[in-house]
């Protein structure tokens, strides 16, 4: 049998630093039997020669339209807006399977290509559950933005906090928050925040505890809840008296009573000490979302939304990025790529995998919602 070629595409998404190959994995791969070409790209975290290094076969960025259709096309975020027939196997997070703007015609391109989309949100093992997310990385990367976010406002209530840069590294990001937390403490009677997780046992929350530990939080300073301290149901109280809020809990399709509301903020009155909310799970157009009190997502350029209904003081703001674990490119990659590594090194057989056999259904079945016109 031919080896199997995959061809990993330069990412076209702005600011998309992530990869899901790591040259570790690239050479995993190549070790196995398989032909790899990657495209050049100046923006990702990897750096060309890094694949080079481990015998990867350069090529230039865009060349995959034209690979031969049975090559696997691999990338992390959407191919960009289209018209054109999509005719390769592809592996990417296309954000079309739950009806979003735009799905439809998305879909069509590769149903009219008699391509077949393998989307990575939904390469599931048998029980379900992903085989690979970026989770631990967006809780650390959202809650490092929420300390950030803390002590901007200690130090400059009522001015939007500024963009956040991004980071080479984890260890580099932790280090920058430790040394914007120092005088807001100090200001602060020299008291660290406290903050609640909710989500706790999650992958995001596992990311948000851990950043609380980095930056020298003690531990009588984190409230780790998950679905054992929420059954009692909201709001909670212990959000209100919390300094930050992170939220990393993942929706079900049961609706959930809101853990924080308009009400119980006012209701805690000078007891109120919460001024951020890092909502990880960041569904606010969700009609469960258990934080109903904000509607917007925002940025790393403009990385809080206020919450304009509260007491003023102390002033309330909200975090809501989508694509958290941009922050910290390599870790997040490297995680993201080691865990999708033992599908990809399956996918020779990936007429007879389970995973790829259950994708494909998917795709299959999503396929069959198209509506007529497409
Ligand atoms: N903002 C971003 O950039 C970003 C990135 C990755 C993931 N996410 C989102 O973060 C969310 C969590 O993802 P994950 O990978 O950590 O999920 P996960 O399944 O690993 O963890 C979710 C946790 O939430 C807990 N939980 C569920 N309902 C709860 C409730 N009512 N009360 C308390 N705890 C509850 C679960 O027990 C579990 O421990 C998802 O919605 C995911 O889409 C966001």
């Amino acid at each position: 049998m031919a080896p199997t070629t995959i061809h990993l595409r330069a990412e076209t998404k702005p600011l998309e630093r992530r990869s899901p190959l790591s040259p570790a994995s690239a050479k995993a791969l190549l070790d196995a039997g398989y032909i790899l070409r990657v495209e050049r790209s100046a923006d990702r975290i990897y750096e060309d020669k890094e694949y080079e290094a481990v015998g990867a076969e350069m090529v230039p960025a865009g060349t995959w339209v034209n690979a031969p259709t049975d090559h696997i096309i691999l990338g992390l975020k959407e191919i960009s807006d289209g018209d054109s027939p999509l005719p390769h196997p592809y592996i990417h997070f296309q954000h079309c399977y739950k009806k979003q703007d735009g799905w439809a015609d998305a879909l069509s391109r590769y149903a009219r290509g008699n391509g077949v989309l393998y989307d990575l949100e939904f390469l599931v093992d048998p029980s379900g559950r992903r085989v690979a997310a970026f989770g631990y990385w967006a809780g650390y990367s959202g809650t490092a933005i929420a300390m950030l976010s803390w002590a901007h406002q200690v130090l400059h209530p009522g001015t939007p906090q500024g963009s956040v840069p991004v980071f080479d590294s984890a260890p580099k990001l932790v280090e920058y928050v430790k040394a914007a937390l120092a005088p807001a403490v100090a200001a602060n009677n020299g008291e660290l925040p406290r903050a609640i997780v909710i989500g706790a046992l999650g992958r995001c929350g596992n990311g948000a505890r851990d950043l609380c530990q980095a930056i020298g939080l003690p531990k009588d300073h984190i409230l780790a809840w998950d679905l054992a301290e929420t059954k009692k149901g909201g709001p909670f109280k212990e959000i209100a008296t919390s300094d930050i809020f992170v939220n990393c809990v993942y929706l079900g399709a049961l609706r959930i009573p809101p853990f924080v509301t308009f009400e119980s903020l006012a209701e805690a009155g000078d007891e109120r000490r919460l001024r951020v909310i890092c909502d990880v799970s960041c569904d606010p157009n969700s009609e469960n979302n258990p934080i109903p009190v904000y509607s917007t997502y925002s940025s790393f350029i403009h990385p809080t939304v206020p919450v304009k209904q509260t007491v003023e003081n102390p002033e309330l703001r909200v975090i809501a990025i989508d694509h958290l674990p941009t922050l910290v490119a390599r870790e997040s990659s490297d995680e993201f790529s080691s865990l999708l590594l033992p599908s990809l090194l399956t996918l020779k057989d990936r007429d007879t995998e389970g995973v790829w056999t259950r994708a494909q259904q998917t795709f299959k079945d999503r396929v069959k919602e198209l509506p007529a016109s497409n």
